[in-house]
């Protein structure tokens, strides 16, 4: 029955009360062999304990002196009494301490550190700062935090990050439901690769050849045609490319909807508009806090987007960057270069970093694409981009049985990988369409960040399986 309180609750209210905490020990500072200060952190919190040898409390030297010969980051309970200090602190975050009456240690950190917890959250600016002042200070590369992952999402850079890519999940789902779409898990063990390509990691199913899921795009169709009219599916997706670049993973987490339409499959834009407004919104108004402790680290500007998300056509777009001097092969899809000039031109004419563009050429989708009514060179397809990179894809889907069978066979596919799939249309199934959503690709470039690694908890990229 003692008082346990999280450091992140500790405020002036709780002057004078004893409490109990548990923290990572961020810091010691010791200050003779009578006096030191500790520096507790829980989650993103920190809070200075004082511990200073004193008969009449309880508090002996050897206290002082097994507190100081504790490792940076043992787990720490500290029992105490809050005051509020004459000066306000600067370097925890919480503006009291705790005078402490008893120290246990809990779980003894045996390692040294990898890197300090200051010296991984410096911002670029500090670095450049330092080294004009002839100072040297340690660079924590990508590969040693990914290494050693389990102390760099200590920081509250990453702790930051997670929260905000844990909301975005969050207002996907609640925006979904909110609109009568039903949570699915379809699985991740297929016969045959769901997106066309030869990127799927193969594996051996009791004897017959099998592979991972590149997306639920075959599952969720299906269930459309199960009769559930709206779903949606947050699941891991896995991608065998060896693609070696700042937004590529070999597994990720997929934002996956499906939906009948009724008229038109810009029913399904608006669902995304709705979707992504609530998502920015949300996250520039309950999320300020966390967005700061981001942008300390990674500057950023906000994101700039309209309240009814712009649509451009795929037509127009390849015009904008043709009087800006960028050809683009005929019918071909955006190089990366393109994407991002694209995104410039955008927000330059219309004044938003995010906008769908629609209406692709046919023959740079996959093979489940609607083809376009009026001129079967197009597709009812569209991309959306945030600051210039693309975060979705989605399409109205085929819904007839001989248009599937032949676009796929067209497509080079071998049909009987995935029979089921396009048997699955001979029952009748309704018009709809979808769309798939990277997140960690939405968190990465809602915070501008510069690398999908710092938004996958334990990246998988073509170079790592562990940790
Ligand atoms: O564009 P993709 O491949 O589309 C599909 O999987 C379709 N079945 C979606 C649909 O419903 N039509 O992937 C969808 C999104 C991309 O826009 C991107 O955000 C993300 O998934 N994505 C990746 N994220 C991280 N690493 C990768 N290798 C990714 N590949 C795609």
């Amino acid at each position: 029955g003692r008082s346990w309180t999280d450091i992140g609750d500790l405020d002036e209210a709780a002057a004078g009360r004893s409490v109990l905490v548990r923290g990572f020990a961020e810091r010691f500072r010791p200050v003779s062999n009578k006096m030191t200060f500790i520096v507790l952190r829980k989650k993103m919190s920190t809070v200075q304990c004082v511990l200073v040898a004193n008969a009449d409390a309880g508090v002996s030297t050897q206290m002082v002196r097994f507190a100081t010969s504790l490792s940076r980051e043992s787990v720490i309970d500290v029992e105490g009494v809050v005051s509020v200090p004459k000066e306000p602190l600067k370097s925890t975050t919480q503006q009291v301490e705790i005078q402490v009456r008893k120290v246990y240690c809990i779980s003894r950190a045996i390692a040294a550190l990898p890197f300090n917890l200051e010296d991984a959250v410096r911002s670029e600016a500090e670095f450049e700062k330092a080294e004009q002042d002839g100072e040297k200070l340690v660079r924590v590369c990508q590969d040693t935090g990914l290494n050693y992952r389990v102390v760099e999402l200590r920081t509250a850079t990453y702790q930051a990050t997670f929260r905000i890519q844990s909301d975005v999940e969050n207002i996907f789902r609640e925006y979904l439901y909110s609109k009568s779409f039903i949570g699915v898990h379809t699985p991740k063990l297929i016969s045959g690769s769901s997106e066309g390509g030869a990127a799927v990691f193969e594996l051996q199913y009791h004897g017959q050849p099998a592979c991972l899921a590149q997306s639920p795009q075959l599952y969720k169709q299906m269930c459309i045609s199960g009769g559930f009219g709206h779903v949606f599916e947050v699941g891991s997706i896995f991608r065998a490319e060896n693609s070696n670049t700042h937004r590529h993973l070999c597994e990720f987490t997929g934002l996956d909807a499906e939906m009948e339409i009724n008229e038109h499959y810009f029913e399904v834009c608006d669902i995304i508009d709705g979707l992504f407004v609530a998502i920015f919104k949300h996250l520039n108004e309950n999320c300020k806090n966390l967005l700061e402790i981001i942008n300390k680290q990674y500057p950023f500007e906000p994101l700039k987007y309209l309240e009814k998300t712009l649509k451009i056509t795929y037509e127009e777009g390849i015009q904008m960057l043709k009087d800006a001097g960028t050809e683009i092969e005929p019918m071909s899809d955006l190089n990366t270069e393109a994407e991002k000039k694209l995104g410039r031109l955008v927000k330059e004419k219309y004044g938003t970093e995010f906008f769908i563009l629609y209406r692709y050429p046919l023959a740079v989708r996959p093979f489940y694409t609607m083809p376009c009514y009026e001129d079967p060179a197009y597709s009812n397809s569209f991309d959306v981009f945030i600051r210039g990179e693309e975060i979705i894809s989605g399409a109205q889907r085929i819904h007839t049985h001989e248009l599937l069978r032949k676009r796929a066979i067209e497509c080079g596919i071998d049909t009987s990988t995935i029979s089921s799939y396009i048997e699955s249309f001979s029952y009748g199934v309704p018009p709809h369409g979808g769309f798939g959503v990277g997140l960690e690709r939405v968190v990465m470039l809602f915070c501008g960040l510069n690398n999908i690694r710092k938004t996958s908890l334990f990246p998988r990229d073509p170079q790592r399986l562990t940790p």
